[in-house]
């Protein structure tokens, strides 16, 4: 069988971390091929770490060396660069959130149709194995119609003081786009992706723009901060369901978590930790798996999903219109909170 042939676009602290690492143990399938970075020496000495042939200063030239391409770059460039590859003919992954704005998801989507490639998205919540148990819960009718879900991805004090994620110009916002995603995403794949209706939405920046705050995170200005920290919004559904979200990076609660929690019409869950909620011999029913320890990460299933898709062995689990709603549904809440308004959607 042929190799597919990988390049990795944006060569910082996930790709370092995730992807790369994740393609350099495929050795059946994958042959890392080449990296491009705006910072050559970063891609150079990623290049040697991992005996990569080829770094490029324009990723045009990395495009005419692969079958497909994972673009890292802050989310500033995901549009631009998943297109450009796109029209080269070249399979593309990027990393969440899909784009800044649904518009731009919309181009990438249309040049995956013209190009007949694949295009997928970095939502890595959903190979959990809480997840994938959670999506075949659901699916076996375990908790019957779902109704109402509760969603929150809640750090206390540790707004990210490094790389890029304050930087609202290269990251379109904070705390929503970088952590609230990744939960946004796993409900609406959870709940069989429903159209959302109605957006309610605040968002915060109190804490970080006081002066003197208390950050686990490293350092951060708190003059320049012009990102949310924390945000709330309440969703509903055309099914009539409804969505509770609240996302933080620096709440002053006991300690961090996350949760998600699906109340439905003859059961409920919660994903992490897993436990399902139904009724049985005439009382109130609990269990919960005895999940054993998976020693690959969600990171590397991530990567096998798109590289055996690629390879026409597998079908995405992270479908790109699934991913343009989460933007969809961030660009409504940002809007409904600077606007004070609900946001309807269609
Ligand atoms: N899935 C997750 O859990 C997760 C976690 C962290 C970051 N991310 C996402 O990954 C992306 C990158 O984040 P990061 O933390 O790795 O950032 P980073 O700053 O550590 O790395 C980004 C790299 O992209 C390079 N770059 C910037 N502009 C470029 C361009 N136009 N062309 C080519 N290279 C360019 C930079 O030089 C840098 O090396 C963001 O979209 C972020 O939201 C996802």
């Amino acid at each position: 069988m042929s190799k597919l042939k990988m390049g990795v676009i944006g060569v910082g602290g996930i790709a370092l971390d995730r992807h790369i690492p994740a393609y350099a143990g495929m050795i059946d399938t994958v042959e890392l091929t080449a990296l491009q970075d705006i910072n050559k020496e970063r891609a150079e000495e990623a290049a040697k770490n991992y005996d990569i042939p080829y770094v490029f200063e324009d990723y045009y030239d990395l495009f005419k060396k692969v079958d497909a391409v994972t673009i890292c770059t802050p989310n500033k460039f995901h549009s631009e660069i998943a297109i450009a590859a796109l029209e080269a003919g070249v399979h593309v992954l990027v990393e969440k959130p899909m784009a800044i704005t649904s518009a731009e998801c919309e181009a990438m989507i249309a040049a995956a149709e013209k190009n007949d490639r694949l295009l997928s998205i970095a939502y890595h919540y959903r190979y959990t194995p809480e997840a994938k148990l959670a999506k075949e819960a659901i699916n076996n009718g375990e908790i019957g119609d779902p109704l109402v879900t509760r969603v929150q991805a809640m750090r206390r004090r540790k707004v990210p003081g490094w790389g890029v994620f304050t930087n609202k110009d290269l990251q379109g916002g904070g705390s929503l786009i970088d952590f609230g995603c990744h939960l946004l995403d796993l409900a609406l794949w959870l709940l069989d992706d429903p159209q959302p209706v109605e957006v309610i939405g605040r968002t915060y920046d109190n804490l970080s723009k006081t002066p003197g705050q208390v950050n686990d995170w490293g350092a951060f200005d708190h003059e320049t901060f012009n990102v949310d920290d924390h945000v709330t919004s309440y969703i509903t559904f055309d099914n009539g369901m409804s969505l509770q979200f609240e996302c933080s990076w620096a709440a002053n609660i006991k300690e961090d978590f996350t949760a998600l929690s699906i109340s439905g019409v003859n059961g409920g869950l919660d994903v992490y930790p897993f436990q399902l909620y139904q009724t049985r011999y005439g009382t109130v029913w609990n269990s919960q798996p005895n999940l054993k320890e998976d020693k690959l990460s969600p990171g590397f299933y991530q990567a096998k999903n798109f590289v055996d898709s690629c390879l026409g062995n597998d079908e995405l689990i992270v479908k790109p219109e699934q991913a343009q709603k989460v933007t969809a549904l961030m660009e409504a809440i940002y809007k409904s909170s600077e606007t004070s308004s609900s946001v309807k959607l269609t």
